[in-house]
């Protein structure tokens, strides 16, 4: 299966399924010399676990990442890093009901379509548990990038319909403090109360909900971004868009910009700076060295309890209700996942450009 790797000169690969003995990541372009132990992944990645709240599910994933090469004596070497996290708590009787039916909202109709055979266990390589080697990798991206300066931190902006008010389109002043108040990662804790609540609605009644994450880039250094079809713009859209769940991507104003004129989306400079951040902290595909705002969507999850039509490998008609151990929703968890995709982009980008650099 092509499409696993991600990046140019930082260069990350996953593999493995969802109900299989392990997944991992293979990271190349690392440049030697970083402190890297076990433990710096491990707690980037214990961030992303199944929970206790309400949108997670009660299923046990004991993500403990092993570095397997790469490093020597607490040291990155320059060589591929690869990482492995073994496949434990895994219960895969639950899918054999629905070993020959396809899911609405999941990749079980295209990936028969495509490949022809099903590994209906779990969801198998379209399933979240991927993510959590992208977790592992982006840790490794945030060592390189927090080197630099940079600081990726993404929050809960709205959550089944619940949204936070923002003032413009500027990044909010958040803080990891801000967001460690509620297991929602919301910024503002009365909305996440309501958040949680609508949560245990949508539990109960069977359902799910989508929400939407922002991402904000602190200290990024101008010029980042390489014209013209690897804009870094696009770079975060396709890595964002690579996580299951995200339907949209949004760079600052986002879809906004489309009701504004020229004069009210223009971010005005001035000796001192720009005086607004419409673009957000992108032009041209490059970085202007403002903060960088993105916002995913994300769908509601696929998996629910209430019924629903759908067609098995024969086109037979069945109705279908899904048991067994699902979330509610992706938010909080995919909220790691997504400042790892934006780190890894980061650390590419910044390696690319410390290759051209100039006075
Ligand atoms: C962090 C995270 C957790 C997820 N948990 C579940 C889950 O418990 N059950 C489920 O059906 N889908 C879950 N998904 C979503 C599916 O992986 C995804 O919707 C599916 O593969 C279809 O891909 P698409 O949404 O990109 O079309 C999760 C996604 C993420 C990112």
């Amino acid at each position: 299966m092509s499409g696993s790797s991600i990046g140019v000169i930082f260069r990350v690969t996953t593999w493995g399924e969802s109900h299989g003995p392990a997944i991992g990541a293979v990271v190349e372009g690392c440049p030697s010399g970083i402190d890297l132990i076990e433990e710096d992944i491990q707690q980037v990645l214990n961030r992303r676990r199944p929970g206790s709240i309400a949108s997670s599910s009660p299923r046990k994933e004991d993500d403990a990442v092993k570095i397997l090469s790469g490093t020597f004596h607490g040291k990155t070497t320059g060589t591929p890093i690869s990482l492995i996290i073994e496949n434990k708590d895994i219960n895969s009787t639950a899918y054999e009901d629905i070993k020959d039916v396809f899911r609405p909202g999941h990749g079980d109709y295209t990936y028969f379509k495509k490949y022809g055979i099903r590994d209906y266990r779990g969801g198998g390589r379209a399933s979240a548990r991927e993510t959590a080697a992208r977790v592992a990798a982006g840790a490794i991206a945030g060592k390189i990038i927090f080197r630099e300066g940079m600081e990726v931190i993404a929050y809960t902006k709205a959550l089944g319909g619940i949204v936070l008010k923002s003032e413009g389109y500027e990044a909010k002043r958040i803080s990891r403090e801000d967001i460690a108040g509620n297991d929602l990662m919301c910024p503002d804790s009365d909305a996440a109360k309501n958040m949680e609540a609508r949560l245990e609605e949508a539990r109960h009644s069977g359902d799910s909900l989508g929400g939407i994450v922002e991402i904000i880039v602190r200290g990024c250094p101008p010029g980042l971004g390489e014209p013209v079809f690897d804009k870094i713009d696009a770079a975060f859209a396709g890595a964002l868009m690579g996580i299951g769940t995200v339907k949209g991507v949004e760079i600052g104003a986002g879809f906004n910009v489309a009701e504004m004129t020229g004069s009210q989306a223009n971010d005005p400079i001035t000796p001192d700076g720009f005086l607004s951040n419409h673009a957000g902290g992108i032009l041209a595909g490059i970085t202007t060295g403002q903060d960088i705002v993105i916002r995913v969507a994300c769908k509601p999850i696929p998996s629910i309890a209430k019924i629903q039509q759908t067609i098995d490998v024969k086109g037979i008609p069945v109705e279908l209700s899904i048991k067994g151990r699902h979330d509610v929703s992706v938010i909080p968890r995919i909220i790691p996942v997504c400042e790892a995709m934006v780190s890894i982009v980061l650390a590419d980008h910044l390696l690319r450009q410390k290759a051209i650099a100039h006075e």
